[in-house]
């Protein structure tokens, strides 16, 4: 009875830079000129957006539909236009892109202006890579992993800059790939620390527990190369994004259970799902 161990990774759920953006938003909701919009959804999570809609702040989606108040980046980033776009308007803009992300534009930037061919790995459609895209110039390319470099892909300069969330392992991949291709490569590591320290620690779990579950949405890259990084470890691992997906057989034969989320899932849904393994435990 109560046989099973549950325990919750180290940095698991909302990294420095979420933590970081939610506060910005609620100082917004508290003093900022009204009303008060985040550019798109501020974290993939219905609760918290619903939280935030109950303090007064709402979505939009494109910069146009704001016409006043105050509008708030997220903190993946955003394109170079809509920055442009946004300081000629008469808006108040909060900015709460994460420092990590904005290091990250600046050295696709840098490369761009010094003449590199900038290869970004990330997710294609991912916001955060849409903001990296637009200072790389229009021969730049975006691979999604190594598989993606084209057969006949040659460069004689070639830098390259890494989605903040990205795994380490895709990073050396492309690396790999890339190098017998050209003749000068400059690869900034821009994985963010919090996500290092996060798949470090998710590693370390799963090479010591029975199963994991790994709890955040299912569009969530970062969540999904999480589970991605901790199957290869443990092959019972889970990826859920609520806890009613969780289910008792999972835990068949199971002494220990390992836990971890990713950057935006918030703390009482690893909680909740914590709660519901022990009570599941036969
Ligand atoms: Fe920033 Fe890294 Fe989080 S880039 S938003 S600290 S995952």
């Amino acid at each position: 009875m109560g046989e099973v161990e549950v325990v919750v990774s180290e940095y698991a759920g909302f990294c420095w830079g979420v933590k970081r953006a939610l506060e910005l938003t609620l100082q917004a909701a508290r003093e900022a000129p009204t009303p008060v919009n985040t550019l798109g959804p501020l974290i993939h999570n219905l609760g918290v957006i619903e939280q935030l809609k109950s303090r007064g702040v709402g979505v939009i989606a494109d910069p146009r539909e704001a016409t006043g108040g105050t509008i708030i980046l997220r903190s993946h980033g955003v394109p170079k236009e809509v920055r442009e776009h946004l300081a000629a308007a008469a808006l108040t803009v909060v900015d709460a892109t994460c420092p990590f992300v904005a290091a990250a534009q600046e050295k696709v930037q840098a490369l761009q202006e010094a003449g590199y061919l900038v290869v970004i790995l990330g997710e294609r459609d991912h916001p955060e890579v849409l903001g990296l895209r637009s200072y790389a110039g229009p021969d730049s390319l975006v691979v999604e992993s190594a598989a993606d470099v084209p057969e006949d892909f040659r460069a004689t300069r070639v830098g390259v800059v890494v989605q903040t969330t990205q795994s380490q392992e895709r990073l050396s991949e492309l690396v790999a790939a890339l190098a017998p291709r050209v003749r000068e490569l400059l690869v900034h590591n821009t994985i963010c620390s919090a996500t290092e320290l996060r798949q470090r620690a998710a590693a370390t779990l799963a090479a010591n527990v029975d199963v994991v579950v790994v709890v955040g949405g299912k569009e969530s890259g970062n969540t999904r190369r999480l589970a991605e990084l901790c199957a290869t470890i443990q092959p019972r691992t889970y990826h859920v994004e609520k806890v009613s997906e969780v289910q008792q057989e999972w835990l068949r034969g199971a002494r220990r259970v390992g836990i971890t989320a990713g950057a935006s899932t918030p703390p009482e849904q690893v909680q909740a799902v914590k709660a519901h393994l022990r009570e599941l435990d036969p």
